[in-house]
């Protein structure tokens, strides 16, 4: 109870741009404009009832997608309740947070996968982070039990994807995929090793971290997508993309994951090479020729059609809370110029060209994100992660406010 009040007065203190204040600042008002988005969310969300429809994005016809427990994305839409909660300190949307985050505790036990991360970390995480709930910790570490059997320990990774026979993974030639995106799993793998005394789960993600930073990044600073390996000899098969446009490009996305991957391995070991991985990422990107002005990434750096291709509003997403982060750690001079890159792509974000109307775009905040080119799937789309990322952002500008930066 004590954390909850202590949210309310600091949320308060900071974001107070409610209607009849004086001066509105860009993140008030971002705040202001999600909760009017997200209270229209949710009221539709409790009007379908039993089972919990958990929105994802929007299907061509103009119909919210729901997606199911199993699917990666499952873990943000009530994580991103939790975050509104937190910007907003108003606690009757607790209730939702816990009622949407205990509707996908099935996630936990999935082992077909390697996204329980993001599951779990974003939902059972962030709500054990506010509440102190002990369900919702073994919650975190039973996912990251679940997580540690993809580990293949001859190529000191975590398998992501599962190759059946017949399928597209296997007519691709893979055997033991690793996605970049994988770091984004690590985070839960950390907090599960403090939660439970196991330094198993630390040793793992060390590991998974280790193999990446050697295998996944090129010499100017961009990587790959897909490495596949051998799981018994160890060695790397392919360096190939799912998503991007060209197994040597750089989809956007994935630069993001990266950086915000490094990032946190950086947090939970001291290992500065991390630091510098998480840096020299972000500075192929922000030099990047087709970096436009606003901020927000085409869906690959190399599309062929740049300057007349999609956005991805996620990966922008993604970049910005990650540099408040990185903006905190040791990087000297650089400390403010990541925060004000990461609040000139929050403006952006928070400009009439992403953030959508109210009860409009499936009533999710952002618009014009990509989940895949290649496969032709969700193309200039809202996506929930994007929400759950430029939440997140917003919570971290203004702990930095908080701490006077
Ligand atoms: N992790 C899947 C994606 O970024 O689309």
């Amino acid at each position: 109870m004590k954390k909850l009040l202590f949210v309310a007065v600091t949320s308060a203190a900071v974001f107070v741009a409610c209607s009849g204040d004086k001066v509105k600042t860009w993140e008030g008002l971002a705040v202001e404009n999600a909760r009017i988005q997200m209270e229209k969310q949710i009221e539709t969300v409790e009007s379908l009832g039993f089972p919990f429809h958990n929105p994802t994005s929007l299907q061509d016809d103009g119909n919210v997608l729901y997606c199911d427990v199993t699917d990666w994305r499952s873990g943000f839409f009530p994580g991103a309740v939790w975050y509104l909660y937190e910007l907003t300190g108003d606690s009757t949307f607790v209730p939702y947070a816990r009622k949407y985050t205990e509707a996908i505790s099935d996630a936990q036990y999935l082992r077909w996968h390697h996204d329980v991360g993001f599951m779990v970390g974003c939902s059972f995480g962030n709500g054990y982070r506010l509440t102190g709930d002990s369900t919702y910790a073994a919650a975190v570490v039973e996912a990251a039990r679940s997580l540690s059997t993809r580990f293949r320990p001859n190529a000191g990774i975590i398998q992501s994807w599962d190759v059946d026979p017949g399928s597209e993974r296997e007519a691709k030639g893979w055997a033991c995929p690793v996605i970049i995106d994988n770091m984004m799993n690590l985070e839960l793998m950390f907090e599960a090793s403090r939660l439970s005394g196991d330094s198993t789960f630390y040793n793992i993600a060390v590991s998974h971290a280790d193999r990446t930073l050697k295998e996944h990044f090129r010499p100017d600073g961009s990587c790959f997508h897909v490495i596949d390996y051998d799981s018994v000899s160890g060695d790397v098969r392919h360096r190939h993309t799912a998503q991007g446009c060209a197994h040597s490009s750089a989809w956007s996305r994935g630069q993001a994951w990266a950086i915000y991957g490094y990032t946190v391995a950086y947090r939970e070991t001291g290992n500065d090479a991390y630091l510098q991985r998480a840096v020299g990422t972000f500075d192929f990107v922000r030099n990047h020729p087709n970096m436009p002005a606003d901020k927000v990434p085409y869906w690959d750096f190399d599309a062929p059609g740049i300057p007349d291709e999609p956005r991805d509003a996620s990966a922008a997403a993604v970049i910005a809370s990650a540099l408040y982060e990185l903006s905190t750690c040791p990087v000297g001079d650089m400390s403010q110029e990541y925060v004000a890159y990461a609040d000139s792509i929050m403006q952006s974000l928070s400009s009439a060209e992403y953030t959508a109307p109210a009860g409009e775009n499936g009533c999710f905040i952002l618009r014009h994100c990509v989940t895949s080119m290649p496969a032709g799937v969700e193309i200039d789309v809202p996506l929930n992660y994007a929400d759950y990322y430029y939440l997140e952002a917003l919570k971290r500008r203004r702990d930095l406010a908080l701490a006077g930066r």
